[in-house]
């Protein structure tokens, strides 16, 4: 089970995180954790800036370099928040996962060695993933939701669970459907719920839209 604890500006239901009151993602994770075991926590980052020297010589960045976007805050005491957490709850904490499905190469080739014998050059990404959000013309019409993710992450968690072991993912907060339309073009089942008339109606459309690029007629 992946959580995510979304940042919300203004109003929110329920428990978002918002920079005044950091504890929320924790107090959430501790009452999962009378249930579930915590296998990892991952970071994703929404921004980042990565400065020439910190990039070092060798690949040949030129400039300080800022990818991603985030809401900034207006404020004297709190740091734009631009990652957000992501909760990996199992029974046991040791379920096996496929790291490598979000493998990337190994940065060092000198370790060139290790992946010949694991057969290619991918090491695990580890636990800080880089996940801008689309850029988008119209927030009211490309993201009529004040708290989505986006697509890619839903479906790097159900990568890294295992496609063929993922036999129906359920997201109980469906919002606009993102993790419905990223099932959808991984080709696994999705049920999900939203209380939302307006955000149901929209996760169907962008399920209907996604099923039509992948070529699916049996979808609902
Ligand atoms: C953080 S958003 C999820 C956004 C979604 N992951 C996406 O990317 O579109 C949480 C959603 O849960 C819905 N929600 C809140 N309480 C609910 C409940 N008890 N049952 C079903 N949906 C609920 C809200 O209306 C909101 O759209």
């Amino acid at each position: 089970m992946c959580l995510t604890l979304r940042a919300v500006d203004g109003q929110s239901r329920g428990r978002a995180r918002r920079q005044s009151d950091p504890w929320v993602p924790f107090e959430v994770a501790a009452v999962m954790r009378r249930h579930f075991a915590l296998q990892n926590v991952i970071h994703w980052i929404k921004a980042i800036t990565i400065e020439r020297d910190a990039a070092g010589k060798a690949h040949g960045v030129a400039e300080d370099l800022s990818f991603g976007h985030y809401k900034p805050v207006n404020s004297k005491a709190f740091l734009n928040d631009v990652h957000e957490f992501v909760f990996h709850f199992t029974r046991t904490g040791k379920v096996p996962i496929e790291r490598l499905a979000l493998g990337v190469p190994y940065q060092d080739k000198s370790n060139v060695q290790r992946w010949k014998s694991a057969g290619r050059d991918r090491r695990c990404r580890g636990n800080a993933w880089f996940v801008p959000y689309e850029t988008i013309q119209s927030r009211s019409k490309d993201r009529p939701h004040p708290a989505s993710f986006p697509v890619r992450l839903a479906e790097m968690c159900i990568r890294l669970h295992g496609l063929d072991r993922a036999g129906l993912v359920l997201d109980p907060f469906m919002g606009i459907g993102n993790t419905a339309v990223a099932c959808v073009r991984l080709g696994v089942s999705c049920v999900g719920f939203e209380l939302d008339a307006r955000y149901h109606a929209e996760s169907v459309r962008r399920v209907q839209e996604a099923a039509e690029h992948a070529g699916e007629r049996e979808l609902f």
